[in-house]
């Protein structure tokens, strides 16, 4: 044992013990000079002397032991041999000159926010903390410098608590390394909303794993807020400012970062959801808690419609966000989404929301924290609602249309019925778009979500309207864009079975046959290739039987689609580019102002078409009966009989003409003269007056006038076979020009009478002279044999003397005349016959007398058929035709050009 040291050598000394962190030797050391060695200067000694680096827990002990009462020398202390030798040599004069060059720091400073506990020790621990910050910034060893003295004072707890605490796990157990931490001071000088915002400010999307947003609302912020200096000042605790700040911080997470908010909802409780860690002794105290937390649940609610995320997670996370809400309000559990997306539950109670539903729309968007925001409200109300909305943007998304929780929302509210009607369009060519091949069970989920969207499960008093999305969207007007969508999709068992088999059937026939035909027409015009065995055609043609029962094929309107489609198909097997070369398409056909000029494209591109006439004019009574003729093109109302009859002659009148022109075109003027005599008013239909015959065919009469202007030539196609007109060919073919002339006499309007009558004679003579010169080669071959010199028996050739070295000639034509079923004999003395009957009326064409060749003037007398003189005969049939053909012209004004033929 030494002597006693002067008090200030035992200053020095205990100094010195600070100074090397020997904290068992200056316990002793002051133990022992307790009577020197105060409180205050000891506390002094060490804020100044002791490294702040120094582990707390090390020297806490002896604050505690300092506050309770003095340093007590330990019963082992004895054993401690303290080393005095730094102060050994110094003489006492040298000692007192150190101790007052010691500058030990003051306890107490201004401004020390020890809230009025101006004690020692209190003021001792907080600048030592203070002190600890600024030199070495080791926050993190503060509570343990701290936490043995909660109960000294609340101030220190409070401090503790609401500063160190959160601070020090900031910066070194949550987030350590990162940044350039804030030093106490500077902290406490922040703002309310910008010490939240530090404290925040480490969490985000890329580093958070599970749990740790939750952990840091719950250890950061939780104790922060448990400060009554956050909520003083404000009427309104949910308008605090740093709560203020929390609460748009979570929102603003929804809409940058939304991972980051449903984390934050889904791990923290709200307000009372505090982590004190260590300090046990302040229980969270906030009257105002529940008022808070539903504040906090509103800034969820407004997170979930903040949410801007797509994708089925974004979803799935406003899920999350609902179902927490849910749960922290007590309302019930939520099933997971998927779950409920199959059960379709019933949205009810949302009377509140929907009444206001204009305001309502704008609340979506902004105001979302406002406490008039009823979408936001912490109710069930509210929450039946996000649940509506999420579950629709979930079945649209499953039918692969993309929609966020506030654009559904407000399709909700508004009650636009237009742009609920377009959006409902596009979810059905989406849903159409994405439906996977020959998936049924896709197609019924499919038809019971739109519904669902429809009603949201609720039933509306006004029967075809709900509440849903597509609430203003009329029933019947949804299902029948499912059955076109189903029809467009082959779905023709499934669309069956809801919608002909069901007992509760959801369209009526009407609105059934409303939506096949519109299929069918979709489909029609949709179609590239006018086979009906493929493609757009085939499913055109299948729409049209796909309901048997409530559309049969008796019915109107299928029938005439059924017509169309025939029509279309029989110009499958033909070549057709319309003009710019573009292939033809059924759709084409549909359109088109005048359906038969496609007919004339297909006898332009195809060689020899113009052989089928049956088929061509089979499909214009398909086009008439398909009403692409009489201008009612498809409408609801069908065609008169009449009109259809009148639509129907024309046309075949069209074709026939074109035909026959296009034989010419193709120098097969066989076929075209075999369709003048048999198709353009043979002698049955001769009688007609002009004036009743149809204004507007002009094609007839004018394809028979080509044909009869045609002038053989080398091209020319043979006679298939050589028929029973004259050996002769050219005597035939002008023979046949005659016939086809006469015909166009027959058909043509008065105006045009005139000019073809022109023609008539300019033919007749060539044949007058063909048969003048064929006859003489007749006869010089005869006068071989048998010398005839009697003028004008050449015109009498017997019959049965006929020139057997040669093939068939022009008098044995003549000859046979009578048995040619269509040749020129019999329409001569057929319209001879009824000429004759009006034989007064001909006064201008009488001297002739040729007009009755079975009363004949001929001075010869009596000459049978066949002897008739082989010139007056064939003129005889000219004339004779055209008498019939144009009597009536004769009778009532007796025209220089028929009468000048006549007579000549
Ligand atoms: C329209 O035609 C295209 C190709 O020709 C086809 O892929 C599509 O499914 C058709 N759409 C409808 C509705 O028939
Ligand atoms: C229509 O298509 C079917 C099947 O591809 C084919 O067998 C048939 O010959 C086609 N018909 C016509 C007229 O092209
Ligand atoms: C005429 O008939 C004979 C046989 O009777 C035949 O060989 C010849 O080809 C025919 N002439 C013509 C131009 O048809
Ligand atoms: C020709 O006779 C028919 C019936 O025989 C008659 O209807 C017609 O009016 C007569 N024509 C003339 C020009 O007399
Ligand atoms: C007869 O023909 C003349 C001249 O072609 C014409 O002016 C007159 O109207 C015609 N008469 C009748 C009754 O058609």
């Amino acid at each position: 044992m030494q002597e006693a040291l002067s008090p200030a050598k035992a200053t020095l000394l205990a100094v010195h013990f600070a100074a090397i962190s020997d904290i068992d030797s200056f316990r002793q050391h002051c133990a022992e000079y307790s009577s020197i060695l105060g409180q205050e200067l000891l506390l002094r000694i060490i804020l100044t002397h002791l490294p702040e680096t120094l582990d707390p827990s090390t020297y806490t002990p002896l604050l505690q032991e300092l506050q309770d009462g003095g340093l007590k020398t330990l019963p082992g202390g004895k054993n401690h041999e303290i080393d005095s030798s730094s102060i050994d040599s110094l003489s006492e004069q040298q000692a007192l000159r150190k101790v007052r060059k010691l500058g030990l720091l003051d306890l107490a400073w201004p401004d020390a926010p020890t809230q009025g506990h101006n004690d020692p020790l209190t003021l001792f621990l907080f600048h030592r903390a203070y002190i600890i910050d600024r030199d070495t910034g080791l926050i993190n060893i503060i509570p343990d410098l701290l936490l043995p003295f909660a109960k000294h004072c609340d101030a220190i707890t409070t401090w503790l608590l609401t500063t160190i605490l959160p601070l020090s796990r900031r910066n070194f157990e949550y987030h350590p390394g990162t940044g350039s931490p804030l030093s106490i001071s500077v902290f406490e000088q922040l703002s309310d909303p910008a010490a939240v915002q530090y404290l925040l400010s480490e969490i985000s999307q890329d580093n958070n794993i599970p749990g740790s947003v939750g952990r840091d609302l719950r250890g950061l912020l939780g104790p922060w807020f448990n400060n009554p200096a956050r909520w003083s000042g404000v009427g309104d605790a949910a308008k605090a400012p740093g709560w203020a700040y929390f609460l748009q911080w979570l929102t603003t997470q929804a809409s940058r970062s939304w991972t980051v908010a449903v984390q934050a909802i889904e791990e923290y409780n709200g307000p009372a959801d505090i982590d004190q860690g260590p300090v046990t002794t302040a229980p969270p105290q906030n009257s105002q808690f529940d008022h808070l937390l539903k504040s906090y649940l509103r800034a969820a609610l407004a997170s979930a419609y903040s949410i801007q995320e797509s994708s089925l997670d974004g979803l799935l996370g406003t899920w999350q966000i609902l179902r927490r809400v849910q749960g922290l309000l007590d309302t019930g559990e939520l099933a997971s989404l998927e779950v409920e997306a199959e059960a379709l539950p019933v949205m009810s109670g949302l009377g509140v929301i929907l009444s206001k539903k204009n305001r309502n729309a704008g609340d979506l968007r902004s105001n979302l924290l406002d406490e008039s925001n009823e979408i936001t409200s912490p109710n069930p109300a509210a929450c039946t609602m996000l649940r509506g909305l999420t579950l629709s943007v979930f079945i649209l998304k499953n039918l692969g249309a993309l929609y966020s929780v506030r654009t559904i929302g407000e399709m909700v509210l508004l009650q636009d019925a237009q742009e609920q009607r377009s959006e409902f369009l596009k979810v059905v060519r989406l849903l159409s778009n994405n439906a996977p091949r020959d998936d049924d069970a896709y197609w019924a989920r499919a038809r019971t979500g739109i519904l669902w969207l429809h009603s949201w499960g609720a039933s509306s008093p006004n029967g075809n309207q709900g509440i849903g999305p597509f609430g203003m969207v009329a029933r019947h007007d949804i299902d029948m864009e499912m059955l076109k969508a189903m029809l467009a999709n082959n779905r023709f068992s499934l669309a069956r079975t809801i919608y002909e088999d069901a007992t509760e059937l959801p369209l009526s026939a009407d609105h059934i046959e409303e939506a096949v035909l519109s299929s069918a027409f979709h489909a029609f015009d949709n179609a590239s290739n006018p086979n009906r065995t493929r493609g757009g055609l085939k499913k055109c043609d299948d729409i049209t039987m796909a309901f048997p029962r409530t559309l049969p094929p008796t019915n109107a309107r299928i029938m005439r689609m059924r017509a169309l489609i025939t029509a279309t198909h029989g110009l499958s097997s033909y070549r057709l580019v319309l003009k710019q070369g573009e292939p033809f398409t059924p759709v084409v056909l549909r359109v088109h102002s005048d359906p038969i000029s496609i007919i004339e494209k297909v006898l332009e591109q195809n060689l020899a078409a113009y052989t089928r006439v049956g088929e061509f004019v089979e499909i214009s009574k398909n086009l008439v009966i398909a009403g692409l003729l009489t201008g009612s093109k498809m409408s609801k109302q069908e065609d008169d009989a009449s009109t259809q009859e009148a639509a129907t002659s024309i046309a075949e009148k069209r074709i026939v003409a074109m035909c026959i022109e296009a034989a010419l075109h193709e120098d097969d003027f066989e076929t075209a003269y075999s369709y003048v005599i048999s198709r353009l008013g043979g002698p049955a239909s001769t009688e007609q007056d002009p004036s009743i015959r149809p204004v507007d065919d002009h094609w007839s009469w004018t394809s028979a006038l080509k044909a009869g202007q045609y002038v053989r030539t080398q091209r020319s196609l043979p006679p298939t076979h050589l028929g029973t007109s004259s050996g002769n060919p050219e005597i035939r073919h002008l023979e046949q020009r005659l016939e086809c002339l006469a015909t166009a006499l027959r058909i043509a309007p008065a105006s045009q009478l005139l000019e073809i009558l022109k023609t008539f004679r300019r033919c007749e003579e060539q044949l007058d002279s063909a048969i003048a010169e064929e006859a003489a080669k007749e006869d010089a071959w005869d006068a071989v044999g048998d010398v005839r010199n009697a003028p004008g028996s050449f015109d009498q050739p017997d019959p049965d003397r006929m020139y057997p070295p040669r093939n068939i000639t022009a008098s044995a034509s003549a000859r046979q005349a009578e048995e040619a079923p269509m040749s020129l004999f019999d329409l001569s003395r057929a319209t001879a016959r009824i000429a004759s009957k009006n034989f007064t009326s001909l006064s201008g064409l009488h001297s002739g007398g040729a007009l009755s060749p079975a009363t004949s003037a001929e001075p010869s007398g009596a000459l049978d058929q066949a002897r008739v003189r082989k010139r007056d005969q064939l003129r005889d049939a000219a004339t004779g035709t055209l008498v019939s053909g144009v009597g009536w012209l004769i009778g009532a004004n007796v025209t220089r050009p028929a009468n000048s033929d006549e007579t000549s």
